[in-house]
């Protein structure tokens, strides 16, 4: 039998690999963005009650109403939209689905996406899964910022999505109004969609404000808002998330989310709707990362690496060009294996592999973690 792969070149992530060299190392895992510390407690508890009181069968399609009106409400609080629960929030299995699912539903074969590299590494195999093209425009540091002159060159009559992520993963930067605005003017008047994932609306830093593409109407009108709960409640294992579209492209998305996992799991939507009537929940939480993120550079200040600036997620950069020679990938895997720290080689988030020395280090661990490795980075490299 031949088989011919549809993604030729997709192989195991990055993430896996790094993680499991770790594990096989004994070394501290600052790779995977996954926090190492636990779940509230009143979260496992709402869980627990809503399991033993019997809510154990099939959600709603679109999820359970009480958990998108829950989140209504708290967009309204954060960013003053009004958004209709019914046609407008679907529950996904984590913020993956909600992507791989808006894609699916709204790119044809030929259509081009531009998506920003370093890039998430699910976009782009989404994007060419369903015959489309991702158009990268590849950003460089210490800033990587976006050059939207550049962008409306790259706007083709093809164009039919492009995609941003703001805090960005993986170089902690954040979009401002500016952006937002360039980003508007641009896609006005034409029939691109924007697609903005926002899993780490909450974690950005130094008293900014989130631009979410929910405060920005028209904008809003053509777009399609990732999130995801389980990097907002420290719980990447609990896969759920949700999508945030107008009703006409909710719908499209829906026709694809009812056949690839049909509805989400039913005791972790009760118990989020609940947790979710407290703000403080998640209100607290760009303080309890910033701590983290200062912790942490405090414990790799006198270390060699020279670290960029983190303005959002729970992640920061570092060059290492005074340390080594060796290429990104390879030096991760020293790094991981001779001194016990594990990163990630920011080239994987680049479809052609754009090494600039520079590695990823993923801050949502305990306090304990992060000293022990700032501890292990201190020695002389
Ligand atoms: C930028 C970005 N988008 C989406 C995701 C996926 O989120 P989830 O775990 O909810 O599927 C991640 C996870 O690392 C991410 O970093």
């Amino acid at each position: 039998m031949q088989l011919t792969s549809k993604l030729p070149n997709v192989t195991t992530t990055i993430f896996s690999i790094m993680s499991q060299l770790a594990a096989k190392h004994g070394a501290i895992n600052l790779s995977q963005g996954f926090p190492n510390f636990e779940v509230d407690q009143q979260m496992k508890d709402l869980i627990n009650h809503y399991v033993q009181g019997g809510f154990n069968q099939y959600a709603p399609m679109p999820g359970l109403m009480e958990l998108r009106q829950a989140i209504a409400k708290k967009k309204e609080l954060l960013y003053g939209c009004s958004l209709d629960p019914d046609t407008e929030i679907t529950i996904t299995n984590g913020a993956t689905e909600a992507i791989f699912s808006a894609i699916t539903a709204l790119i044809r074969p030929g259509d081009e996406v531009i998506v920003f590299e370093p890039a998430y590494d699910s976009y782009v195999p989404s994007v060419e899964v369903n015959g489309g093209v991702a158009v990268p425009l590849r950003l460089k540091s210490p800033d990587y910022r976006i050059d939207w002159d550049q962008v409306r060159d790259m706007v083709s009559p093809k164009t039919r999505m492009i995609m941003i992520n703001t805090p960005h993963n993986p170089t902690g930067t954040v979009l401002g109004q500016e952006d937002m605005e360039a980003l508007s003017q641009i896609v006005s008047g034409t029939d691109i969609l924007v697609l903005s994932d926002e899993v780490y609306q909450h974690l950005i830093y130094d008293g900014r404000e989130h631009e979410s593409v929910l405060r920005y109407p028209d904008l809003y009108r053509r777009s399609i808002i990732t999130m995801s709960f389980g990097k907002t409640f420290h719980a990447t294992g609990w896969r759920i998330g949700y999508a945030i579209a107008p009703p006409e492209i909710t719908e499209e998305i829906r026709k694809v989310h009812q056949f690839n996992t049909f509805s989400i799991n039913r005791p972790l939507q009760h118990a989020l709707a609940d947790y979710l009537a407290t703000p403080e929940n998640y209100l607290s939480l760009p303080d309890f990362f910033q701590r983290k993120r200062d912790l942490f550079l405090h414990a790799m200040a006198d270390t060699p690496f020279e670290f960029l600036d983190c303005a959002g997620t729970y992640f920061v950069l570092a060059s290492y060009r005074n340390i080594s020679d060796l290429g990104d990938q390879a030096f991760a895997r020293w790094l991981t294996t001779e001194r016990g720290v594990a990163v990630i080689p920011i080239s994987s988030f680049y479809s052609d592999g754009t090494d600039e020395k520079i590695i990823r280090f993923c801050f949502a661990k305990t306090e304990e973690l992060l000293l022990g490795a700032g501890g292990k980075l201190n020695l002389r490299l």
